[in-house]
């Protein structure tokens, strides 16, 4: 296997190239958008993110991802400094700025701050949050499905780092995915502590069993919004769904299997530990999902 695809690959798009970015305020050109050195998320991934997306002039879910990046914030005790409407206004600042209403991605992010000294005491960053949002032309363009492997990396106990919490700091997640791609697959598999499947590194995960969609009980993953759409077009369109333990024996035993993300909706997998999943292609559940997901969001 050496073709490399990635879950957040996109087409090539050469107006990237020049975006204006939103930095505390102000939309600055891509080679002059920075951030200090002494920046709490660069120094130590102390920050949290949302990634959104822009269909048709419309932010898909935005009240979703407002209500998760405060509840992250309160959660890592910062205070992002701005209300939810100056967000909004500062994402609609970003997209007109870049002249996108459709097919746009944005990364909104904030960090607690430029920091008075090298260290990791958290009343170090005086300065107010850092925020930036970076917005793409975007268009989701993975070539073939995605093949997963399985790693020894876990979704840990909340106590922890808390799994569902989307902080700047995704080191377990990277580090899942350099081991599948070592093992020659695109993206991990990721188990909970008991040793059920849990989540990919970067997107939720569900298998479809006899016409039934599988997902994880929603402990040790993010609360993924996509996830959530998902599991609520099941609802409404009578496909059976459940939130639910389960082993890789179901998992290399189901007939299809496809990953969800605000970047990529529903992704489907080919292989799993090198096992073909059903057909190895985008399987019928799958589609339908696709199809009843871009109705929802306008795509
Ligand atoms: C680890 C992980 N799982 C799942 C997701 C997908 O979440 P959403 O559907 O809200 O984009 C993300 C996206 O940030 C993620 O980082």
């Amino acid at each position: 296997m050496t073709d490399s695809v990635t879950t957040h690959q996109a087409q090539d798009d050469i107006r990237n190239e020049n975006i204006l970015i939103w930095v505390n305020g102000v939309t600055k050109p891509k080679a002059e958008a920075l951030v200090s050195v002494y920046d709490s998320g660069f120094m130590l991934g102390d920050g949290v993110w949302e990634g959104l997306r822009l269909y048709h002039g419309t932010w898909s879910f935005a009240d979703e991802h407002l209500d998760r990046l405060f509840e992250a914030a309160v959660a890592i005790d910062l205070d992002i400094g701005l209300t939810r409407d100056d967000l909004v206004a500062a994402l609609d600042t970003t997209a007109k700025a870049n002249n996108m209403t459709h097919d746009a991605h944005a990364r909104l992010m904030v960090t607690r701050g430029v920091k008075k000294r090298p260290f990791q005491h958290p009343s170090l960053s005086q300065s107010g949050p850092t925020i930036v949002i970076i917005m793409e032309h975007s268009r989701p363009s993975a070539p073939r499905p995605i093949r997963l492997a399985t790693v020894p990396h876990q979704r840990g106990l909340p106590m922890t780092q808390d799994p569902k919490l989307n902080s700047h700091s995704k080191l377990n997640c990277i580090l899942a995915c350099i081991a599948a791609e070592k093992a020659g697959a695109d993206e991990a598999l990721m188990l909970d502590v008991h040793g059920f499947v849990n989540t990919t590194n970067a997107c939720n995960f569900f298998i479809v069993r006899k016409g039934a969609v599988w997902t994880s009980t929603g402990d040790y993953c993010m609360n993924g919004i996509t996830r959530q759409k998902v599991i609520d077009l099941c609802r409404a369109n009578d496909i059976p769904v459940y939130e639910r333990n389960f082993s890789l024996v179901d998992t290399y035993g189901a007939d299809e299997a496809f990953l969800t993300g605000t970047f990529g909706a529903q992704t489907p997998v080919s292989h799993i530990d090198g096992r073909q999943i059903g057909t190895g292609g985008l399987g019928p559940v799958t589609l339908r999902l696709q199809d009843l997901y871009k109705t929802l969001v306008g795509a």
